[in-house]
């Protein structure tokens, strides 16, 4: 299926998403790494993560997550950390992940100034290519970021 973009419906998830998201989830990542049912589902019920889904003729094929941390000074732009980012294989390379992304930046109020984080594992070219393009750069390598054996790389955007 081949989602035009005017086709694609972005809104929040709600809980009933929930085992779709974790279905979705358990293919874009391996397990240990995916989120087991109750960390997705803490997700979608914190009032500060931002849960969006993308779907296509009805099915979802995508979901995106951003949280917001606490400013650690009053002078800092407030920090939003960009959780997930899933979109299923067949609908990958079509603009949803881009889609996503941006609606989340439009409904979470973020602004200019504004900081953005996310972490992605070494062993993931394709997703970090894909931060890249969305204009995150690689800050520091963390160790042992996931499972407490795979590296990350922390990137931030300025928005
Ligand atoms: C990373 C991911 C979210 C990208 O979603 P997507 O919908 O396929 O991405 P888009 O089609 O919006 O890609 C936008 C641009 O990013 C870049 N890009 C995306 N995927 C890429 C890849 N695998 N390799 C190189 N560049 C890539 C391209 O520049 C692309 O634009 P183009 O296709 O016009 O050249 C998707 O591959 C995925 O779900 N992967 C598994 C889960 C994951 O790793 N999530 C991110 C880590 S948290």
């Amino acid at each position: 299926m081949q989602p035009d973009s005017a086709a694609l419906v972005v809104r929040p998830a709600v809980l009933d998403d929930l085992a779709e998201l974790v279905k979705i989830d358990s293919i874009c990542f391996a397990a240990g790494i995916a989120y087991p049912d109750n960390e997705l589902a803490a997700l979608l019920k914190s009032r500060s993560v931002l849960t969006l889904v993308a779907e296509a003729s009805g099915r979802i094929a995508g979901f995106a997550a951003m949280g917001f941390l606490p400013s650690t000074a009053p002078s800092q732009s407030i920090l939003g950390e960009l959780v997930t980012i899933d979109v299923l294989p067949e609908f990958r390379r079509q603009h949803v992940g881009l889609r996503l992304h941006q609606a989340l930046l439009e409904r979470t109020g973020l602004k200019h100034g504004d900081r953005l984080q996310l972490h992605v594992a070494v062993n993931n070219p394709g997703a970090f290519e894909f931060y890249r393009r969305l204009g995150y750069k690689r800050r520091e390598r963390v160790p042992r970021y996931y499972l407490d054996a795979l590296d990350a790389w922390r990137m931030e955007k300025l928005l």
